[in-house]
């Protein structure tokens, strides 16, 4: 991998190379071991410019794990408050030899165009930018299904919530579609979940979370994203709840073994009960550790040395 900007157009090969990758890095996510030597002497930056909890702290323990030096460049208190524009900021840190750089941004595009103005050989993780695209999210979305469902095949899956303003849905849904689910619902109110949806991305939508839960496998539920919407009718979160929230009772239209994801953060009592958050059909948590094992695969697959990798998953070199 050169970039990872984007799950469009990839490979369902790739894909699952990247999640079995993923399996081999699970003992140092979980400290049975404690390092591997994979990206020693490479330098990461991370460029956060919006609020992040998970993915910024995944991306910095995934890197430190791989034996990497770390730079967190704190957006408010750099330079970019001065008026620096994000090509001086690259250009500074290139400076410094780094090798790679892991974006999040307000703007859709913006790692896309890190990506293009970064010197060569820097490789531009997209951590999540604007409406668009949040590729590493959705690959430990579908490492946790798998881990779960034991693959893909014959699954239906629900996405419920603002599928409109959601990087994290998009990216998922290219997920779904490319490693072969029966089906990927899309659960909403027409105005977070438009019925072009069908065509434009590749779901079925539903209006009514009643008939849309129907027989699913994985309940996905996504947050509403009111820093990217603009205007039109939405419903409070009260009449949100009222409608689309997640409880017990509706969780039992689902397959008796459906596991319910969330990308986080989560808003309880407005995308579901605190019942069925802390459920035990809850893998929200484990979405979170798995983060951890999945961005190792994505960052050194970038950055890594092969030879190493395969050191570190107990294969023989070729
Ligand atoms: N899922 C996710 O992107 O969470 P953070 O905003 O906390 O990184």
């Amino acid at each position: 991998l050169k970039h990872f900007l984007t799950l469009d157009g990839l490979e369902r090969s790739l894909l699952t190379d990247i999640l079995d990758r993923a399996e081999g890095f699970l003992g140092v996510a979980r400290q049975a071991v404690k390092k591997v030597p994979l990206c020693r002497g490479k330098i990461i930056a991370n460029l956060f410019f919006e609020t992040s909890t998970r993915t910024r702290t995944t991306f910095e323990l995934a890197a430190k794990r791989l034996s990497a030096d770390v730079l967190n460049l704190n957006i408010s208190t750099s330079a970019t408050a001065k008026g620096e524009t994000l090509l001086d900021t690259l250009r500074n840190l290139e400076a410094m030899h780094v090798d790679m750089f892991v974006v999040r941004h307000a703007d859709s595009g913006a790692a896309h165009f890190i990506a293009t103005h970064a010197a060569a050989p820097v490789a531009v993780i997209n951590a999540g930018d604007g409406c668009y695209s949040h590729p590493t999210q959705a690959m430990l979305d579908m490492f946790t299904i798998r881990a779960h469902k034991g693959g893909f095949e014959g699954l239906t899956v629900a996405i419920i919530g603002d599928v409109l303003h959601s990087r994290v849905a998009r990216s998922q849904i290219t997920a779904l579609n490319t490693l072969g689910v029966a089906e990927v619902r899309a659960i909403g109110p027409s105005t977070l979940v438009p019925a072009r949806s069908e065509e434009a991305l590749g779901v079925r939508v539903f209006h009514d979370l009643r008939a849309g839960l129907r027989g699913v496998d994985v309940i996905i539920l996504l947050r509403l994203q009111h820093e990217r919407m603009d205007g039109g009718f939405l419903p409070s979160e009260h009449e949100y709840f009222h409608l689309f929230g997640l409880t017990d009772k509706r969780l039992g239209l689902a397959a008796p073994d459906a596991i319910v994801m969330h990308p986080g953060p989560i808003n309880r009592g407005v995308e579901m009960d605190s019942s069925v958050a802390d459920g035990e059909r809850s893998v929200i948590l484990e979405q979170v550790s798995n983060g951890l094992a999945v961005r190792m695969a994505v960052m050194s697959m970038c950055i890594g040395t092969q030879n190493l990798w395969l050191h570190a998953a107990g294969q023989q070199p070729p």
